[in-house]
């Protein structure tokens, strides 16, 4: 049984008070139906780590290397010793802002495990692909190229979060029935690298997920949870998250 897993990828937004304010106010509401979490910006994951108690804490980026000459990055190191557990890589934002690509999401997803924090690595297609009928071509590419040789022990602990772009901050989500589609042919895809272990891969769905549709995400089969951008903000918002969860 996977245990669906919830988080709020804050993005950038809030400062280290705001996310310890969230904290104390989303805390007392969390249930054990799933796990919950926040991916809070660089400079709260301490204060973050500190105060939470239930809720898991999540970085939104890392560099693959251990140290060097890179101006403005942060390693998988320096994330350790915040107290994180998981990482984002690979979120369309910083695919197309940032210009990562797939062979440097592979190698982030390598330095976490080697350091014992958990990938979220994000897949997704852009509209165009979308409409012209390419979504299953898109992700199988992507976690072809994100997952390369990985340990088979390690997959089981990933989390894989499917991202159409069109949804992202738009308003205009998946319905269940794509969002399924789509992560069963990102399971099989992850089936034909490692085998039976990609039945325990937890893969999320994110994109314009709100208080009033997380429950017909979570009904479907394949849908392990969500990666949840604007409704994670306000703690009421995330609060109506959780509450519709149970
Ligand atoms: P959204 O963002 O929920 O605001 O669409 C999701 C994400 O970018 O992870």
């Amino acid at each position: 049984m996977r245990k669906p897993i919830i988080i709020g990828n804050w993005k950038m937004h809030k400062t280290c008070k705001e996310t310890i304010d969230f904290i104390q106010e989303v805390e007392p509401y969390l249930n054990d139906h799933c796990t919950y979490g926040i991916a809070a910006p660089f400079t709260a994951l301490k204060d973050a780590c500190n105060h939470a108690q239930k809720l898991v804490v999540a970085a939104q980026n890392c560099h693959y290397e251990d140290h060097g000459a890179f101006t403005g990055e942060i390693s998988v190191g320096m994330l350790k010793e915040t107290g994180v557990t998981y990482c984002i890589v690979g979120h369309s934002e910083r695919r197309q802002m940032f210009n990562e690509s797939d062979e440097a999401v592979n190698l982030k997803v390598k330095a976490l495990l080697a350091n014992g924090i958990i990938p979220i690595v994000c897949v997704g297609e852009s509209l165009e692909a979308f409409e012209s009928g390419k979504t299953n071509e898109v992700v199988e590419g992507q976690i072809a190229k994100d997952l390369k040789d990985l340990d088979t022990e390690d997959i089981k602990k990933l989390v894989v979060a499917y991202e159409p772009i069109w949804a992202i901050g738009t308003g205009k989500s998946a319905t269940k029935e794509i969002a399924e589609a789509t992560i069963a042919t990102i399971r099989q895809a992850i089936a034909k690298m490692y085998g039976d272990v990609s039945e325990e891969v937890r893969i999320q769905y994110g994109g314009s997920v709100k208080a009033e549709n997380i429950k017909d995400y979570l009904a479907m089969p394949d849908i392990d949870g969500a990666l949840i951008g604007g409704a994670s903000l306000k703690a009421d918002s995330f609060k109506a998250i959780i509450e519709a969860t149970k």
